[in-house]
């Protein structure tokens, strides 16, 4: 008995301790406390984009009214300081990803123009009428499109791994289907619509048993778990800066230097040449060489500040205090009588996505929008998985860091009134 409860007031002191967290990490996004229809807003829309803590827009509003210059041009002191803000990003981001070399590292659009890029420039010189791209049923449209794409200029078939019920990956099937012709695995580490975690170190063993090189969507991993390209053994890893509380309009694509090196550019432009002439052009070394035009400047060194944010609040508390808006979550939606979970992993990132009844996602979310809470309605960029639950789309409540328990009883009490309008 006396050991029962001292377990439960350390359970309650970790949960008081969680709780004092959240309200001090509160404070440090702006937008978190606006009302939306008259209501406090309860933003749990996540996996469409995160927001942004204080200290990324003031580094973004301090690049801009004190350092901005184009980077990598000038002898200029503003060039230089722009450029060694930079890269001292690239820097950050090496380290905070694992990577050997910022080599590795190169500036995107985002995890779709990343993922673009590998399939034309790793895949598509590599790849055959006879070849094949392995991917799953969970992918997001960025990361089947573009291999539609490739498939489309090379005759390579895309090949899909099959998920079991729960939205697990069936992994026998995998197995099976990772043969002498698949020539890339292309999977995403954690499902934006589902939330599984899928095991991409088991997926990558089994490749590189075969010598099939892997590239992960790391889009949903990246906000809540910490990753390790260099243990993970990856061979290319692509992410955005949004869902990470970071600035729009940057993403990073890793790739192992071997492979990157001996890859042709994707675009061809400015800062990506070492010297041109037209009799023939000559390509900048790594990983300049990928990043053609003026890049997004103070996107990229937004990202380094929403890095040393996640490090300062931490990946232990995150994932402690996400693990338990999970599970009550969970626990406080299966109270609702019509809810239909779509996705029931048991490896999952904090994002659950339900039907309510027969009624529409988009009505649903309409309805909680009235109440000043946000979700996102419809496929999720993932139709194919909406389609092998014969669903037009889900209503999917992403949760962050900063989401409270108390903001989960006002989606179960704005769900109870949109069932009782709705049904
Ligand atoms: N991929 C983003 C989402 O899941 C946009 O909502």
């Amino acid at each position: 008995m006396i050991a029962e409860s001292v377990h439960m007031s350390q359970e309650t002191v970790r949960e008081e301790t969680l709780d004092n967290i959240v309200e001090d990490v509160r404070r440090d996004f702006p937008i978190l406390t606006q009302t939306i229809n008259g209501e406090p807003l309860v933003y749990l829309d996540n996996a469409a984009t995160s927001q942004k803590p204080r200290s990324v827009i003031d580094r973004v509003c301090s690049y801009y009214e004190e350092h901005h210059s184009n980077v990598h041009r000038g002898v200029h002191s503003l060039s230089q300081r722009a450029t060694e803000m930079y890269e001292a990003a690239r820097e950050t981001v090496r380290g905070f990803i694992g990577a050997a070399s910022t080599a590795e590292i190169v500036f995107t659009r985002g995890t779709t123009e990343a993922l673009n890029l590998v399939a034309q420039s790793y895949a598509r010189p590599r790849l055959g009428s006879d070849s094949e791209i392995l991917v799953t049923m969970m992918e997001h449209h960025s990361n089947i499109v573009p291999w539609q794409i490739l498939s489309g200029q090379t005759g390579a078939k895309v090949v899909v791994t099959p998920i079991h019920e729960d939205g697990t990956l069936d992994l026998d099937a995998f197995e099976q289907l990772l043969g002498d012709k698949t020539c890339i695995v292309a999977v995403a580490y954690i499902s934006n619509s589902l939330g599984t975690i899928n095991p991409v170190e088991h997926i990558i063993e089994r490749s590189h048993a075969r010598d099939i090189p892997v590239v992960i969507d790391g889009a949903q991993a990246v906000p809540h778990m910490p990753v390790h390209v260099g243990e993970l053994d990856c061979d290319f890893f692509a992410f955005s800066g949004h869902k990470m509380f970071g600035p729009t309009g940057i993403g990073v694509l890793y790739g192992k230097e071997t492979l990157l090196d001996a890859m042709p550019p994707y675009q061809g432009g400015g800062d990506m040449i070492e010297s041109v002439s037209f009799s023939g052009t000559t390509f900048n070394k790594l990983p300049h060489k990928f990043e053609a035009g003026t890049p997004n400047i103070a996107g990229t060194i937004g990202l380094g500040a929403a890095v040393d944010y996640i490090q300062n609040v931490g990946y232990d508390f995150i994932q402690k205090h996400e693990a338990r808006l999970l599970t009550t979550a969970l626990s406080k939606l299966s109270e609702l009588e019509s809810i239909r979970f779509i996705g029931q992993a048991a490896e999952r990132a904090s994002v659950i996505s339900f039907l309510l009844g027969d009624s529409h996602p988009y009505d649903v979310g309409s309805v909680l929008d009235k109440m000043g809470i946000a979700v996102r309605t419809g496929h999720h960029c993932t139709q194919p998985l909406m389609d092998h639950y014969q669903i037009p789309g889900t209503v999917r409540a992403s949760f962050a860091f900063y989401n409270t328990i108390e903001e989960i009883d006002r989606l179960c009490s704005a769900l109870r009134k949109a069932a009782s309008l709705l049904q």
